[in-house]
């Protein structure tokens, strides 16, 4: 589709190529988003393309990014510089005990975690990667949490380029620091900082270095993501869900989501926009603070802290995007525990769903929102899990023994804990053990 890169801020709104190499307005400064001319598009045939795409092997409609493709900044002739790992098409499933333990009727879970590299991160870097390959560039980088470097480290390599991936050192999860390590990526792990002092050097690195920079102040993986939103409706059979629900750190994912929303709403693709709210641990909700205090200037949290590391961000780049978001969808924002995530965490396992610590979030929120009545128990609620079940198994460990402590080494209790038990190689023993667990 025929499209520019356009600066977000309401009073500059300048123009640029989608071949400027760029991360933010040079005029204002504003964050950057793609633009497109609707006026050539014919929206009344896409719900049709793409479900039958669904049945084709065609590389790029195996992907449940690029089976939307009408709607990325990617025409023709460029698709061929894509690089897909037949990202997307997650799941919808339902969470019936996980829709009980929050006080709803039912709830719906969208799965990001079952894409190549286990987090909602593919559905971004595939564009992401793809705008690399379409600029020339040979060096690609990121600051991250960990799953955006395992997907970028991935998408990279399969594109053949290099990744350099920067990491908080000591503060991410090791499945996602192993992956960057087994995805060829060249891991710099800096002392002393956190994420968002990272990207601030990691920014001036890119400015300087000619290294293309893939963190999601990016538009292009923005871009990838609102399909997440597109694909969500498609599997839902066009019926607009009451509310989306989900975690924030960069806020990108927000931004993103609504983006998505909004472009099928003025298409006509879909007859109102659902609310979005969004989770942030209690420890890192500068959003939260800043929603709370209308009319106070955003103020980012110094030194964030959780045990989500996903979401340990003080300083989320995207805020004016997600604060739009929240307004245009009637969003709200809700902040919760290290305990209410580590047991909605677990009862999703329950569920035989499972997530990361990150993706719980959502589960808490949504128990505090009907509990203080903006959600109500009828709606219809799609939470979106953002990472796979095994990104950070020693969490998972430590919780089902009662060994988790919060950042600052307070208790967090083992409410569902499922501890694993030494028996002796006794039958007899083992057979009144598992009467004793059954009764
Ligand atoms: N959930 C997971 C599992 C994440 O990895 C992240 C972000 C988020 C939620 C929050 O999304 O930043 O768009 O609001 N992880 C980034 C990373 C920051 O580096 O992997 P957001």
């Amino acid at each position: 589709m025929q499209a520019n890169l356009v600066c977000f801020t309401p009073a500059c709104r300048a123009k640029y190529l989608l071949t400027d190499v760029l991360y933010q307005c040079p005029q204002c400064g504003g964050l950057l988003e793609v633009e497109y001319n609707w006026s050539e598009a014919n929206p009344s045939s896409w719900k049709r393309l793409w479900r039958e795409r669904r049945t084709d092997n065609a590389p790029l409609n195996q992907s449940g990014v690029w089976r939307y493709r009408e709607m990325l900044p990617f025409a023709g002739s460029e698709t061929n510089e894509v690089v897909t790992l037949r990202e997307g098409h997650t799941p919808l499933l339902k969470g019936p005990l996980a829709a009980d333990y929050a006080g709803l009727r039912e709830l719906t879970f969208k799965h990001q975690g079952f894409n190549p590299t286990g987090s909602f991160k593919d559905n971004g870097m595939t564009c992401g990667v793809s705008q690399a390959v379409r600029l020339g560039k040979q060096i690609v980088a990121c600051v991250s949490t960990g799953n955006t470097s395992a997907s970028m480290a991935a998408y990279a390599s399969a594109a053949g380029l290099k990744p350099v991936i920067f990491l908080p050192h000591g503060n991410i999860s090791f499945g996602k620091l192993a992956q960057a390590l087994e995805y060829g990526a060249i891991t710099l792990q800096v002392k002393g900082a956190n994420f968002d002092e990272i990207l601030a050097l990691v920014r001036r690195i890119a400015d300087r270095s000619g290294i293309y920079l893939l963190n999601s102040i990016n538009p292009f993986r923005i871009e990838g993501q609102k399909t997440m939103a597109l694909e969500m409706l498609d599997q839902n059979d066009w019926v607009v869900p009451d509310w989306v629900v989900m975690p924030g750190g960069n806020l990108g994912n927000t931004a993103a989501f609504g983006k998505g929303f909004e472009e099928l709403y003025r298409l006509e693709l879909i007859p109102r926009l659902p609310r979005i709210a969004v989770v942030q641990a209690t420890g890192s909700a500068p959003f939260f603070h800043f929603m709370q205090q209308q009319g106070a200037p955003f103020s980012a949290v110094k030194t964030p802290e959780t045990l989500a590391t996903a979401i340990r961000i003080g300083d989320p780049v995207s805020w004016p995007k997600a604060e739009s978001v929240l307004q245009k969808t009637r969003g709200v924002v809700e902040s919760v525990s290290e305990q209410e995530i580590a047991d909605a965490k677990a009862i999703i396992g329950r569920c035989g769903i499972g997530c990361e610590p990150a993706s719980a979030a959502t589960l808490a929120g949504i128990k505090k929102l009907v509990s203080t009545g903006i959600m109500a128990s009828t709606e219809r609620v799609i939470a979106v899990l953002t990472g796979n079940v095994l990104k950070d198994p020693d969490y998972i460990y430590r919780y089902h023994t009662g060994e988790l402590k919060t950042p600052a080494n307070g208790v967090i209790l083992s409410t569902y804990g499922n501890p694993p038990r030494a028996v002796d190689n006794d039958p007899d023993a083992i057979i009144q053990l598992l009467e004793r667990i059954k009764n």
